[in-house]
Parts: structure tokens; C-alpha cells; sequence
């Protein structure tokens, strides 16, 4: 029937994965369509806390197909680690798990290219979670990767050499000590593992799917501001974060996407290097850190923090065509007097509200507007309508300013502390 997009508009960590799992009952299929396991997604159900890295958010619901697109990087041994903990769980994931032929194979040795790269570019570090990434979409680009349809094939061990010698030969170029003997040998045993679960040729399952009236809700990894095109780069991840992501990494065509749901946290954080423009590396943003316990879901590292960024949400609008806002974590900011929004940046002593080319170079000075603070739990309110004033006029200034409707505020990391509008 149509296809609905979930993503992030900020760094990535914007509770997509708790939004997902909520709308998940409306959909037949979700399916995730770019990034790897260097994405965290979290779920709260029933006061237990499931993680996922490269299933889609939908696999906590019964009956939902949940698809990993081709859009995806894939390492075996990460995967096989959920499913093995969700299987513990009780969840039927073979049933319920598609994974696409044409998803990429992460390689140990995609993992030790990751990690000495990083190693090499000393202080200048991405900040890369080290899980892989880039290297492995280098491999795709460079049409040297590896697919999970190849693992079918006879000769894939052969295959596995070549690209493994390959980068034992890159390798040489810098002074790093590796040894993949071990998650090598757990590699192989996922693969195997992997060839007893649904393999398939994605694009014609959700088109055909599409055709028979089904709804898809395609869900985005990392954050918009993370776009290897449209993101702070080379502070960025490296695969399209948004929403056209979700036709190239599903196989469906833009006419088949209906709503595009931006989700943003009520402050903002980014992990890693790169700049932020309204980040707070003082006490406010220490304060907001440890409320809402921004530590990484993949990595563990701090998050850093900062104040809302209304001038990278409103590019992040445009540049994905949202059409509703999801906004979270109102609680954590239920303890301030004031809360700041920026509203525009200052660049050269010029002031603009349009993220500019050179970010990573200059200095980009934030310009703040203030609001009187709810200070107050959020807690009781489970509608829009009885929301203290200080929160709706919060919310009235983003819709205004980035020129979509907030229809969800989330209020707490459990399924059901969700306000719908
Ligand atoms: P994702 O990568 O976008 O799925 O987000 P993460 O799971 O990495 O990070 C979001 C964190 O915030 C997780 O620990 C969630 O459990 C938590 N969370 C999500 N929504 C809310 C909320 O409204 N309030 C609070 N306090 N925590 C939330
Ligand atoms: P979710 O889906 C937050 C960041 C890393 C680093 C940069 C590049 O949970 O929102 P990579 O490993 O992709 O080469 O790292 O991108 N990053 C994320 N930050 N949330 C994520 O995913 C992220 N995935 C990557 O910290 O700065
Ligand atoms: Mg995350």
C-alpha cells in the first residue's frame, strides 16, 4: 500500500528505536534500510531493555515481518549475538527475519581497516565505532564487497580469500598490530548459521507486499546530520541517512513513500568527533548527560550534549521532506528553569540560519532563543491537551520554525510513555 519512513534529524541516538517498536502494530513489515551495527537502537518493554544493532525494531511485536534491506552492512557475528539474546527472549526470529542477497558482508578484516584508519588519523579521528563501516561501503562503492546471497555460493570461501588477502595487503600501509584468528573462525560458523534463515531477494518481497496492500515502515539509522552527503563530513557515517536512503537501500520508488517521520530528541547529542554547534561542555550539558543517561548503546562511550539546533533540524526537514515530528526525551529537560533553542548560527560575524559548507572549519557561534522551562514531571500527562503551556509553546516554536506538526512526544524511555497526537 504505501511505504511510511522513520529517521533521525540530529547525530543519531534520537530514540528511534523506541518509536518504531511503538508503531510497529500498524505496519505488516519493517525494514531497515542503511547502516550497519554501528547503530544502537534501544527498546523498553515491561521494564526490560533490548538493544538492537541490525534487526529492525519491529521484532519485539508479534507477527510483524521485519526486513534488513539491502541498503544494510552486515556482520555476521553481531547479528548472530541478537538473535541468539532475542531467541533467549523467547522471539521466533526466523519467522519473523528476512534478510536481503544483496546486503553487504562485514569482514573482520573490513574491522581492522576500520580500526587503523582511525588509529592513523591520530587527533583527527571520525570517531567511527569502529565496528567496520566504512570500510565495508568502500567495498561496495569499489565493487570489491561481498553480499549475503554470495554466501550461498560454492565458491564463497574463494571469494572470502581474495577480499581478506586484499586487505592484508592495505594493511601493510600502516603500523598496526591485528589478530583476526578468532572472530575469523566466529565468522565462519555465522555465516553458516545464517544460511538457515530467510535469504531473500528484498525489493520484489516489499513491492510485491506493496502491491497486495501491505505497509511498510522503513526505519532509518544514525541521524541526518550523519549523511555521508548531507551531513557534517567527514564527521559523518558512510551511507545515506535519509529518507531517500529508504528507496536505494530497500528498492522502492519515491512515489510509494507517504509519510516521513523525523524524530529529534528536545536537546540534542552527537557521539564522536565533528562539529556541534550548540553543544554545552559545562556543567548544563553534564547535567543533561547524566538525566538522560546519554551514554552510546553500541559503544558506551559519553555523548556529548547540547541545546536543541532548530537551524540543522529545519535542513534536516527539507532534506527528508518530514512530514511529522517525533520529538523525545522531554523528560530528561523537566528540571530546568530556562531551556535554550538555537535559532540561528553566527559565522564571520554574519548571521544565518542555513548549515554552512565549511562547518567542520569555522567557527559557527549559536544564537539563542530562551524559554521559560515546565519544571515539572511529565509523567501524569498522557495527552497534548493537558500539557503544562511552557511545553506547548516548546513545541509550537519547533513546528513554526521547522515547518512540520509534532504528532508524538515521547516522555520517558518505555514503550508506553508516548503522547499521540
Ligand atoms: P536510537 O539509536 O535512535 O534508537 O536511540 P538510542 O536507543 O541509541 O538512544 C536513545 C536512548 O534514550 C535509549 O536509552 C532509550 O531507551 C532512551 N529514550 C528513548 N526515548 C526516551 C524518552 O522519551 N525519555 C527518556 N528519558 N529516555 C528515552
Ligand atoms: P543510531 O542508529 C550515533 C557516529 C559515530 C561516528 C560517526 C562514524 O544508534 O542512531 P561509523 O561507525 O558509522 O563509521 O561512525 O558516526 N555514529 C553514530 N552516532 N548513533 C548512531 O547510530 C551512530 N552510528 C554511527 O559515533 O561519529
Ligand atoms: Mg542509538
Amino acid at each position: 500500500m504505501y511505504v511510511d519512513v522513520l529517521l533521525g534529524m540530529q547525530w543519531g541516538d534520537e530514540g528511534k528505536g523506541k518509536i518504531v517498536d511503538f508503531l510497529a502494530p500498524k505496519y505488516d513489515i519493517i525494514a531497515r534500510f542503511q547502516g550497519g551495527p554501528n547503530a544502537g537502537h534501544t527498546l523498553v518493554i515491561g521494564g526490560e531493555k533490548t538493544v538492537l544493532h541490525t534487526i529492525p525494531s519491529g521484532i519485539m511485536q508479534e507477527g510483524i515481518m521485519n526486513v534488513i534491506g539491502n541498503g544494510v552492512v552486515i556482520d555476521p557475528n553481531t547479528l548472530i549475538a541478537e538473535i541468539t539474546k532475542l531467541t533467549a527472549k523467547g522471539i521466533d526470529v526466523k519467522k519473523y527475519l528476512l534478510i536481503s542477497k544483496k546486503a553487504h558482508l562485514i569482514l573482520p578484516t573490513h574491522k581492522v581497516l576500520d580500526a587503523a584508519s582511525e588509529h592513523a588519523k591520530g587527533k583527527s579521528k571520525i570517531g567511527s565505532t569502529l565496528r567496520g563501516i566504512s570500510p565495508t561501503y568502500m567495498d561496495k562503492t569499489g565493487r570489491n564487497g561481498l553480499r549475503i546471497g554470495d554466501i550461498l555460493s560454492p565458491d564463497f570461501k574463494e571469494q572470502y580469500n581474495a577480499l581478506k588477502e586484499k586487505h592484508l595487503h592495505m594493511l601493510k600501509q600502516y603500523d598496526f598490530e591485528f589478530d583476526i584468528a578468532a572472530a575469523e573462525a566466529e565468522w565462519m560458523n555465522s555465516i553458516e548459521t545464517i544460511k538457515g534463515f530467510k535469504l531473500i531477494d528484498s525489493e520484489y518481497y516489499l513491492n510485491d507486499g506493496l502491491r497486495a496492500g501491505k505497509k511498510v515502515l522503513a526505519e532509518g539509522a544514525q541521524g541526518t546530520m550523519l549523511d555521508i552527503d548531507f551531513g557534517t563530513y567527514p564527521f559523518v557515517t558512510s551511507s545515506n541517512t535519509i529518507s531517500s536512503g529508504a528507496c536505494n537501500g530497500l528498492g522502492v520508488a519515491p512515489t510509494k513513500i507517504r509519510e516521513v517521520i523525523g524524530i529529534a530528541k528536545a536537546y540534542c547529542t552527537r557521539v564522536g568527533s565533528g562539529p556541534f554547534p550548540s553543544e554545552l561542555d559545562n556543567d548544563l550539558g553534564e547535567k543533561i548527560r547524566k538525566i538522560g543517561g546519554e551514554f552510546g548503546a553500541t559503544t558506551g562511550r559519553p555523548r556529548r550534549t547540547g541545546w536543541i539546533d532548530l537551524v540543522a533540524l529545519k535542513y534536516a526537514a527539507i532534506l527528508n521532506g518530514v512530514t511529522q515530528l517525533a520529538i523525545t526525551k522531554a523528560d530528561v529537560l523537566n528540571e530546568f528553569e530556562e531551556i535554550d533553542m538555537c535559532v540561528a548560527y553566527n559565522v564571520d560575524g554574519a548571521e544565518t540560519t542555513e548549515v554552512p559548507f565549511d562547518i567542520t572549519r569555522t567557527e559557527v557561534n549559536p544564537i539563542y532563543k530562551s524559554f521559560k522551562g515546565w519544571n515539572t514531571d511529565l509523567s501524569p500527562h498522557s495527552k497534548f491537551e493537558t500539557l503544562p503551556t511552557e511545553v506547548t509553546s516548546y513545541l509550537k516554536y519547533i513546528e513554526d520554525f521547522v515547518g512540520a506538526p509534532v504528532s508524538l512526544l515521547s516522555t520517558g524511555p518505555e514503550r508506553e510513555k508516548l503522547l499521540v497526537k
